[in-house]
């Protein structure tokens, strides 16, 4: 019986997820389907009832629909209560069952590329919209000691450090550089840097040469920041491992299968 799953977004038409989840579909050889569903908000909840009544194994969702989501689950774990959003449903028994991925997509990016020891230094991280919510809660569950938060909108960045006041520190805009020192991990949270977004003017100097630089911008894959971050010895890590990383468990719990990011997948992902 095909295992039925869907993405449902408003757009969704750019997604990815159709890529990479029939990408491992074929190479676990897998019956399998996974339908793009555009649903403006105010059809939501009707059309998730209807993936139910058609025996729908699970479906992952895209902005805006991730807090009205939560708020439909049957059942919802740790992470995704933490965020009060979801990216990651599985339906059993006519249950939803929600989840969120996107701070596992960010902190397997980083270790299956440097490892784990950059979770056990100050990090710093520039921005205060979702991706960066994902980002503190996945930094705050691995233990990191102290993060430095930077965002243009300073009370953005003050609401998501007021979870964790003993932990996030927030700093102004203007002084994104002067954070860095002493930092071991930077993390890229804002557009800035994106083909078609300004560029993010910024530079390392205060970064110690030891420190892991990550940007969540995949497009291009080899931003300004981390040219710059490679430039002078700094150990980089792209953006479009997240993307591939956090799709990881929903394929899992639909299929039973924990699937391999390859090289030839990203490649694809890519072109
Ligand atoms: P996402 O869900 O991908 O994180 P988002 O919620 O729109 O997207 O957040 C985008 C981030 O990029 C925000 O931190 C935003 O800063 P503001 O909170 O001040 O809007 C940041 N950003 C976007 N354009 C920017 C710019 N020109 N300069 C500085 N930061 C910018």
């Amino acid at each position: 019986m095909t295992i039925k799953t869907a993405g449902i977004g408003f757009p969704v038409k750019k997604s990815k997820s159709p890529l990479i989840y029939t990408y491992w579909a074929h190479m676990y050889g897998l019956d399998f389907s996974y339908d793009l569903c555009e649903w403006p908000p105010e059809d939501l909840e009707k059309n998730i009832h209807s993936l139910l009544a058609r025996g729908y194994r699970g479906f992952s969702v895209t902005i805006p629909h991730k807090t009205r989501v939560f708020d439909l689950c049957d059942e919802t774990d740790d992470t995704a209560r933490a965020m009060r959003a979801v990216n990651s449903v599985t339906i059993k028994d006519g249950k939803l069952f929600g989840t969120n991925t996107d701070g596992y997509g960010f902190a397997a990016n980083i270790t299956e590329n440097v490892g784990i020891n950059c979770f056990t230094g100050v990090a710093a991280v520039l921005g205060a919209g979702g991706a960066a919510r994902a980002v503190l809660h996945a930094l705050l569950s691995r233990g990191v000691p102290e993060i430095r938060l930077c965002n243009r909108t300073l009370e953005k960045a003050e609401d998501l450090a007021s979870h964790s006041p003993q932990k996030i520190k927030v700093f102004d805009w203007q002084h994104r550089e002067a954070m860095l020192d002493g930092v071991q991990l930077l993390v890229n949270t804002t557009s800035l840097g994106m083909d078609g977004a300004p560029p993010l003017d910024l530079t390392l100097q205060h970064l110690p040469k030891t420190a892991v630089v990550n940007d969540i911008v995949y497009y291009p894959l080899n931003t300004q920041l981390l040219q710059t971050a490679r430039g002078r010895g700094n150990a980089t890590v792209g953006g479009i491992g997240m993307l591939l990383h956090q799709a990881r468990p929903s394929f899992k719990n639909w299929t039973g299968i924990d699937p391999e990011v390859t090289l030839d997948l990203q490649k694809k992902v890519l072109a």
